[in-house]
């Protein structure tokens, strides 16, 4: 996850930044870097791997100034090496960069650039943008212009940081979309820029979060807002208590809610490394897998509990559609015990966030002991699930600490996905036509999820319309299926209100007999392979006097036709929509919890790591 600290003040800004930068570490590390204006000229120090290799090299050859950014990186476009790491320097060496998120259209905009002349340094996608600031700057317009005009070239989601010689009395930042927050330290005489809080609240407790489609000019007296077309913002500044676990929280009443916007950061850097767009490929180290074992493979079982056990039910579409490799889901707390007919091309796939939950654990010592290959797809660093694999898939989504899992439900979904795809690719059931397909349909992904954050509002308005409800059925079919069980598990666990989740189809077998008006049918109809089956069910349900909400694509104009509650979530390819549908069920569960007073983080009766059977 990529960090970014910039200070401005009358101290010297290099260990302020590297101190930052060093509370951001526990999120990991593949380069980092510093940039300072000393005497009128940007001075820049970057270096490879961790943190502590960019203090060696400060200390060997320092830099001092009064006003610096750094940053903290994980790849997105390019290796992990000096040259791709932040901060970027334009042409002239007067303006310099930090960012977080991807620009989609970079390859274009590289393009344009080269043809202009403009010469690259570095692989990175952010590197276009100091050179189209650098470019607007020198076609007229101040630093602040500049920025705002490249923030109108560039797609994606974003948090920058600009720094230039030529006006070294400030620091530009800005945010769009949901790719890391944006968070502004007031000091006296001095202020400071982050993506995240706790890495300058040692010097402040004052802090100004960024929203979405807001900029900031920042000198060491004073701080302006203005959105990006440049009308200044009224802003209010925030109290912080002393509190390190308040602190994390940042803009956020819960770190649920936190932990829900951080999907298009968290889903980056589930990509981050491991996809190659260029070359259309998908490659997981960690697994240790060469070609002559990945054709070993004859069936893989998957085996999880609670939310991860429905990342699973997915991951088993994805694997059987993509790399045609049987794959069933076992439920861990059954599988312990079911003397299950196990073999050495058999993988067992433990899915856990904690990596220590017993019942995957035992799961997978069955596994070993009936000799299965053994594979985890696991959060928690060092965790027992990451330890006892032959190879490990780790989430990228940092601590997760509402109880009710979010995050770690969304980047298991991708993992599979690539997983799927790396698998096909090694085995060679796959057309390097279709493995570009799949490949590049990875690259929308974060954005599309910030824009179902973005509708939050609309989610809340729901929210607050069936907040009293006793009881609710959530449907969904094919790979949409898990997403109802995942939805309903949501709202129970925080909203303690009924929910089941059910394959569509079954309806009519049994669960018809509940629908009235006071029992809520949420129905996930996307436009996927299900979709007119989903149509007749909401029919039917609609005609038993039941009132559905709806999730459906972008543009449908059938569903609005059925009814006013929908969930609105923009077009994507169908073997990712699960990833597009969660959003708005887990801020729907999150904000009915919410609205109705609950103790959102720490349900009753539940554990964030179940380490007893
Ligand atoms: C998720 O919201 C739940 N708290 C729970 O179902 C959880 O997913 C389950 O206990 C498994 O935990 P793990 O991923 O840490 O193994």
């Amino acid at each position: 996850m990529c960090g970014i600290v910039g200070y401005i003040g009358d101290r010297d800004s290099t260990p302020i930044i590297l101190n930052g930068l060093k509370r951001l570490e526990y999120r990991g590390y593949d380069s980092a870097g510093v940039a300072v204006l000393d005497n009128g000229s940007i001075e820049i120090r970057r270096d490879a791997g961790k943190l502590s290799h960019l203090e060696a090299l400060v200390n060997d050859t320092p830099l001092h100034g009064k006003i610096g950014i750094g940053h903290t990186r994980w790849a997105t476009h390019g290796e992990p090496n000096i040259r791709n790491a932040h901060p970027h320097i334009g042409s002239t060496g007067e303006f310099v960069v930090v960012h977080n998120g991807i620009v989609e259209n970079y390859l274009e905009l590289r393009e344009e650039l080269v043809a202009e002349g403009t010469v690259f340094k570095s692989e990175t996608d952010t590197e276009t943008i100091v050179h189209l600031v650098e470019k607007f700057y020198a076609s007229g317009s101040n630093l602040e212009e500049a920025v705002r005009q490249t923030l109108s070239h560039i797609r994606g989601a974003h948090g920058i940081v600009v720094m230039s010689s030529r006006e070294p009395d400030k620091i530009v930042a800005a945010r769009v979309g949901n790719a890391g927050g944006v968070v502004i330290g007031l000091g006296k005489g001095e202020n400071f820029v982050a993506s995240d809080l706790p890495a300058i609240l040692e010097h402040t407790r004052k802090a100004i979060f960024l929203e979405s489609h807001q900029m900031a000019v920042i000198t060491k007296d004073d701080v302006r807002l203005m959105d990006i077309k440049g009308t200044p913002i009224a802003f209010t500044v925030q109290k912080i208590a002393w509190d390190p676990v308040a602190a994390e929280k940042g803009e956020y009443r819960h770190f649920m809610q936190k932990e829900i916007h951080e999907q298009v950061r968290s889903l980056t850097d589930t990509l981050a490394g491991r996809v190659d767009f260029d070359k259309g490929r998908v490659v997981l180290h960690e697994l240790k897998l060469d070609v002559e074992r990945a054709k070993k493979i004859k069936r893989i079982i998957i085996t999880a509990c609670g939310t991860a056990g429905h990342a699973g039910m997915v991951g088993k579409i994805l694997l059987e559609r993509i790399a045609r490799i049987p794959t069933e889901v076992a439920i861990a707390s059954e599988f312990r015990y079911a003397d299950p007919l196990l073999d050495e091309d058999t993988v067992v796939l433990a899915i856990s966030q904690s990596g220590e939950t017993a019942d995957t654990l035992a799961a997978m010592e069955e596994g070993r002991s009936k000799g299965a290959m053994l594979w985890s797809n696991v959060n928690a660093i060092g965790s027992q699930a990451m330890r006892i694999a032959d190879g490990c898939i780790s989430m990228q989504v940092g601590p997760e600490i509402g109880v009710a899992s979010t995050k770690a439900f969304t980047a298991p979904l991708l993992d599979m996905y690539l997983l799927a795809v790396y698998l096909a690719d090694l085995s060679g059931t796959i057309s390097p036509e279709k493995r570009f397909e799949l490949v590049s349909d990875l690259a929308g992904i974060p954005s599309l999820v910030g824009q179902c954050l973005d509708r939050e509002p609309d989610v809340l308005r729901l929210a607050q319309k069936f907040k009293n409800m006793n009881h609710m059925l959530y449907l969904g079919r094919g790979i949409n299926m898990p997403i109802a069980y995942e939805g309903a598990l949501k709202l129970k666990e925080i909203s303690y209100i009924h929910a089941e989740g059910y394959p569509a189809g079954e309806m009519k077998h049994g669960p018809i007999a509940l629908i009235d008006r006071n029992m809520p049918v949420v129905a996930l109809a996307p436009k996927d392979p299900w979709y007119d089956k989903m149509i007749s069910q909401i029919e039917q349900a609609m005609a038993r006097g039941g009132e559905v909400i709806a999730v459906a694509t972008d543009g449908d104009t059938l569903i609005p036709d059925l009814t006013d509650n929908i969930f609105w979530v923009p077009e994507t390819p169908w073997m990712l929509s699960p990833v597009i549908t969660s959003i708005p069920l887990q801020l729907f569960a999150y904000h009915i919890a919410s609205l109705l007073g609950l103790d959102v983080d720490q349900p009753r009766n539940l554990a964030k790591s179940v380490t007893v059977e």
